[in-house]
């Protein structure tokens, strides 16, 4: 079976580890010690208080992983059954799953070649031509006669996508922008963090991202209603904590005061880590730039990306030959996700213009990318590439027929 990301200790360089180093044993501890180790706690407050300052957004709120963040963030922007939801063909599943968990649908889009990112012209194109805005305001597909609520943009690998376009657009058609920022904390576009631009912006701090609480996610948002609904939503919907009334449909979301002390930890050192990040991506693409063959994927214009997953791009027919062969050098790299409109549950979803991303996932391979990645591991994981350019045709003939 191909090895997953869980493997930690069968691969020399693995893909993407946590990095642990700082205080985070010193306030799990104090957690402990105190008793306040469920989800209420000064932790979750602190975490809170620290990635709204650090995205620069007014409220922020604790959820207990990125997926839920997305999940209640539709059903506080008022996803309602039977809209839609425009989503990137190419994503990690979750921003997709969350549309059918509203009981909505998923529209897929292209993504752009360059970033991976959601082809924002797409977008504007099938927003223009195939949908109509009416008398009340929102703005329909003109197909299957449903309201388009809102756009998941996701910041795929941590590279912005192209927000300015993007948020002209939703404004003119009265469409809300959910920001699914789980993987670009500390991204920058025009300057301005990620997770900041839309209604509302998710983050994931699951062991894989750029910083962890083992499991965990935030919404952040400018909107004091969105945040106050979000925190309700996320805990049960509970309005009298002594009563134990409810008054509505929530859930158990909320992250705990442990997993929020690890996060502050993490937090503590998110520009180092992004320095980091960034000067590894420099050196891969610089010693990357010799071999004919491969592209290192790059941010996009007015771009400031945080590289929290590399991927580089190669000829399609050495994809697979490639990954097979760094995989046995012990280097953990993987395929990019299949495309969410080839899975069974999606196939019968609208989608619109797709073909980059079938040559995306056709053609490009993750690297490792930890924050702890040494420099003498990044020039193995080269060499490697070279190599098995330089055996070449002599490699892929003797392996492609198995
Ligand atoms: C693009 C994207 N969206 C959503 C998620 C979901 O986050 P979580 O795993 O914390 O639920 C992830 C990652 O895990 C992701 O990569």
């Amino acid at each position: 079976m191909t090895p997953t990301i869980s493997d930690k200790n069968l691969f020399k360089i693995p893909l993407s580890e946590p990095f642990i180093s700082g205080n985070e044993w010193k306030y799990i501890k104090e957690c402990l010690d105190a008793g306040w180790v469920s989800s209420v706690g000064s932790y979750v407050t602190r975490f809170e208080e620290m990635v709204a300052h650090y995205v620069d957004t007014k409220y922020a709120v604790a959820t207990v992983n990125g997926t839920s963040a997305l999940h209640v963030s539709l059903i506080a922007c008022g996803v309602q059954p039977n809209d839609e939801v425009i989503v990137p063909t190419l994503t990690f599943i979750a921003p997709v799953n969350v549309v059918r968990y509203c009981t909505a649908h998923p529209i897929l889009m292209d993504c752009n070649l360059d970033t991976l990112c959601i082809d924002v012209q797409k977008i504007i194109n099938f927003i223009s031509n195939h949908c109509e805005q009416r008398k009340n305001g929102y703005t329909y597909n003109k197909k299957t006669k449903r309201r388009i609520k809102a756009i998941i943009p996701v910041h795929i690998f941590g590279h912005p996508v192209d927000m300015q376009p993007l948020l002209a657009l939703c404004a003119e058609y009265n469409i809300d922008i959910i920001e699914d920022a789980t993987e670009s904390l500390g991204s920058e576009y025009n300057g301005k963090k990620t997770g900041s631009f839309g209604k509302m912006g998710c983050f994931s701090f699951n062991g894989n991202k750029i910083i962890t609480t083992g499991g965990g996610g935030m919404v952040v948002t400018d909107n004091i209603n969105m945040a106050k609904r979000v925190r309700h939503l996320s805990t049960q919907a509970k309005r009298d904590h002594f009563e134990y009334d409810h008054d509505e449909i929530g859930y158990n979301y909320r992250l705990t005061n442990i997993q929020a002390a690890v996060g502050v930890a993490q937090m503590e050192r998110i520009h180092e880590f992004i320095n980091i990040k960034r000067s590894n991506a420099s050196m891969y693409s610089d010693l990357l730039s010799e071999v004919k063959d491969v592209r290192f994927l790059w941010e996009g214009a007015h771009s400031r990306s945080n590289f929290w997953l590399y991927a580089i791009k190669v000829p399609k027919a050495h994809k697979k030959l490639l990954i097979d062969y760094l995989l046995s050098k012990n280097i953990q790299v993987r395929p990019i996700w299949k495309l969410i409109h080839t899975l069974p549950m999606y196939r019968d979803c609208q989608r619109y213009a797709i073909d980059n991303a079938i040559e995306a996932y056709d053609s490009c391979i993750n690297l490792p990318c930890s924050v702890n990645l040494k420099k003498e591991e990044i020039e193995v994981v080269v060499e490697n590439i070279k190599s098995y350019f330089a055996e070449g045709k002599a490699y892929a003939n003797k392996h492609s027929n198995r």
